[in-house]
């Protein structure tokens, strides 16, 4: 097994997961490398990530210092030919299997460390589609973060039937002992451990909107008052991204073609108008400075 400590990681995507796991790993003191298709994206991924820390020097979790440090291991790139010396790699784009096995196709052929660890943050795209992709299939694992990443501590790592042993190490120590996530392990199954769960009980909140059941607030407020959730299942919607519940849910369904797991006519609705919730300024609810923060 390859012994040297992973300190270049890559990062593709600085959107919030994308910035989430850039920022997770600056803070842990890796040299990391961002890619963004345009500097317009890379630039607000930027920004994205200092608002954060800044969060992280006002709650008391970040010095100042640390905060200047984790900013300047931070570099943006427009040219996955930049990534040729990384030792893992964590792509966080959009939830799109077309999208991400380009990428992933591309990847291979540019990092050259034959135990690099090719991960992806997916949630619901079958991690064996993305290493199929590639001519090396033995160093692509799944590891999937979770929003915010700053602040939650779980790491999924999913493994395919082709990933080695040596990578699935490497991948879970530099989560664990390096990012200091907690680790589950899935099997390599649409929507893994969580989204499984997840995403059938935000579709079932949905469908009781669409229903009539009760209303937005009353449904969020019971399941934060009755079963002491940090926020309801129509807020934690609006905060993935109704986009990103409508791809994840395709994507299992597809899998699955569980009922459950079909998207109910109003998030189709709610994404077709542009409601993508708190990155898109409304949602389930309305976000007066999200959209302006999220650029
Ligand atoms: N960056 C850094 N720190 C942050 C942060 C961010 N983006 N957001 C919140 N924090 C910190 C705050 O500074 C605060 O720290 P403190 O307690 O030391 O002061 C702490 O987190 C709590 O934040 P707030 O007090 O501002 O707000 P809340 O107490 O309301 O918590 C929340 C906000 C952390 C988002 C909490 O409501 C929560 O955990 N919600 C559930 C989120 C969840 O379930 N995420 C998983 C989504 S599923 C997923 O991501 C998978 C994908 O595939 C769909």
């Amino acid at each position: 097994m390859a012994s040297d400590k992973i300190s270049r990681v890559g990062v593709i995507g600085a959107g919030q997961m994308g910035a989430g796991i850039a920022e997770v790993c600056a803070r842990a003191h890796t040299d990391v490398l961002v890619y963004e298709s345009t500097r317009e994206l890379a630039a607000a991924g930027r920004s994205r990530i200092l608002r954060s820390l800044d969060r992280g020097v006002s709650s008391g979790k970040l010095t100042e210092r640390e905060r200047e440090q984790a900013s300047w291991r931070l570099r943006f790139t427009s040219d996955l030919g930049d990534f040729a010396d990384r030792q893992m790699v964590c792509e966080a784009v959009v939830e799109d299997e077309a999208v991400k096995t380009a990428i992933f196709k591309e990847l291979d052929k540019v990092v050259t460390d034959p135990t690099a660890v090719l991960a992806s943050n997916t949630s619901s795209i079958p991690i064996m589609k993305l290493g199929m992709a590639t001519e090396n299939a033995n160093r692509v694992v799944g590891m999937h973060f979770f929003n915010p990443v700053p602040v939650l501590p779980l790491v999924e790592l999913i493994t395919t039937l082709m990933t080695s042993a040596d990578v699935t190490a490497r991948a879970e120590q530099f989560a664990a002992d390096v990012l200091g996530k907690q680790v589950v392990r899935s099997t390599d199954r649409s929507g893994f451990v969580v989204n499984a769960l997840l995403v059938p009980y935000l579709l079932s909140a949905i469908r009781m909107v669409e229903s009539g059941f009760a209303t937005v607030e009353d449904i969020d407020k019971a399941m934060v008052l009755g079963c002491a959730h940090p926020m309801g299942p129509l807020k934690l919607t609006d905060l993935v991204g109704l986009d990103t519940v409508k791809a994840i849910a395709d994507k299992m369904y597809e899998e699955f073609k569980e009922p459950l797991y079909s998207p109910p006519p109003l998030l189709l609705r709610m994404v077709e108008a542009g409601r993508l919730g708190k990155k898109a300024g409304h949602g389930f609810y309305p976000y007066a400075d999200a959209a302006a923060a999220a650029r």
